[in-house]
């Protein structure tokens, strides 16, 4: 063991000031470290821990929960609750948001989806935890509207990969740093400082089996990339689809990429599959802080007012050329510029204005 190393916590008291609100957001940041350990330990034990397997109930989006969920959500709810540092608490598998109790000191909402890709941890494929902060009204207890701001008001966001290594990716507002947690020990170590996201790509992610479903700017980008040297991109492409949103935007940090989960037709009610608070923003916030982009297809992630915590929305994020050249095919199909691109399913076009 080096001594010399970056643990989160000696990071985070030389990244943020000295103010009070600083040094509670540090607490705080080292409270998700706290939950992240022990989902981690629980995920890595798997199918020997019993903790495996669906539950009979429905999370608030009427997707039946897998045991990880509800115990990882306790894992995140119990660690906050003995912290002291969130005035309140959102999640996926919460229908409306907690106040925590006697805490009305805290400073902070912490919005979060315990443990994202959970599809994928019956078949022992990477999953994860994605948090957002914001700041908690003074003075009083929070109302669920206090929760709806724009993700650019976050004061920190981040994610917990539960991979070959657990890592811990998180930001401030001053760049993107990765930490690896050290099993043995127990401490996150500062393995990835500084994350840059290289601003060109030739790998990208969507799921496929939408394509019918997507709107004519993102089937005219996904056609170019398949048609590689033989079409205007001139060169070939590779695509990757984990579906686990956590281990995607992992990748983009790592080499660079574009990740949709485009607004489509495939359920109108719905407007995209992901979740707006809990994994758009925070991970809006992550990509942009390491020079990357995330947007709608029409506006930046981090502008969209939000409506309701459990919202969906459209995501397009990753490497900044790739983003904006898809934001430019949803301009010049908007605008009628682009006329090969129309599909008989969206001729509804007032659906999407
Ligand atoms: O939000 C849930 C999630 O599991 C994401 O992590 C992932 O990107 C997506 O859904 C996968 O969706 P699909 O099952 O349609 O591929």
């Amino acid at each position: 063991m080096h001594l010399g190393r970056t643990t989160l916590s000696k990071f985070l008291i030389q990244e943020l000031d000295g103010s009070a609100q600083s040094r509670h957001l540090a607490a705080l940041l080292v409270d998700v470290a706290s939950a992240v350990k022990a989902i981690s330990a629980m995920t890595a034990k798997g199918a020997l821990a019993g903790v495996l397997g669906s539950l009979e109930t429905e999370n608030v989006q009427g997707e039946v929960q897998k045991k990880l969920d509800v115990l990882s959500n306790t894992a995140f709810v119990n660690t906050f609750q003995l912290g002291g540092l969130a005035a309140g608490l959102a999640s996926e598998e919460m229908d409306d948001p907690v106040t925590v109790q006697g805490k009305t000191e805290g400073r902070f909402l912490v919005i979060f989806d315990p443990l994202d890709g959970s599809s994928n941890i019956d078949v022992n494929v990477s999953v994860g935890s994605i948090f957002s902060v914001i700041a908690a009204p003074e003075g009083r207890p929070p109302q669920p509207q206090d929760y709806l701001n724009p993700g650019r008001e976050q004061l920190a966001a981040g994610y917990a990969v539960y991979g070959p290594a657990t890592m811990m990716v998180i930001t401030v507002g001053k760049g993107t740093h990765g930490f690896t947690l050290d099993r043995e020990v127990g401490n996150f170590i500062l393995t990835h400082p500084n994350i840059q996201i290289p601003a060109d790509t030739s790998e990208f992610a969507i799921n496929t089996s939408n394509e019918r479903f997507w709107e004519p700017p993102v089937q005219r980008y996904v056609a170019e990339c398949k048609a590689g040297k033989t079409d205007v991109r001139g060169r070939d492409f590779n695509m990757r689809w984990i579906a686990s949103m956590v281990a995607e935007v992992h990748r983009i940090l790592m080499r660079g990429g574009i990740f949709m989960y485009p607004r489509d037709m495939k359920d109108p009610s719905k407007p995209g599959r992901l979740r707006l608070m809990y994994e758009a923003n925070p991970m809006g916030m992550v990509v942009e802080q390491a020079g990357g982009l995330a947007s709608t297809g029409r506006s930046r992630i981090l502008d969209v007012q939000p409506d309701q915590i459990h919202q969906r929305i459209g995501v397009i994020l990753g490497s900044r050329n790739e983003v904006e050249r898809v934001e430019r095919y949803h301009r010049e199909y908007d605008t009628g510029e682009d006329k090969q691109y129309t599909s008989p399913l969206f001729k509804e076009r007032s659906l999407y204005q």
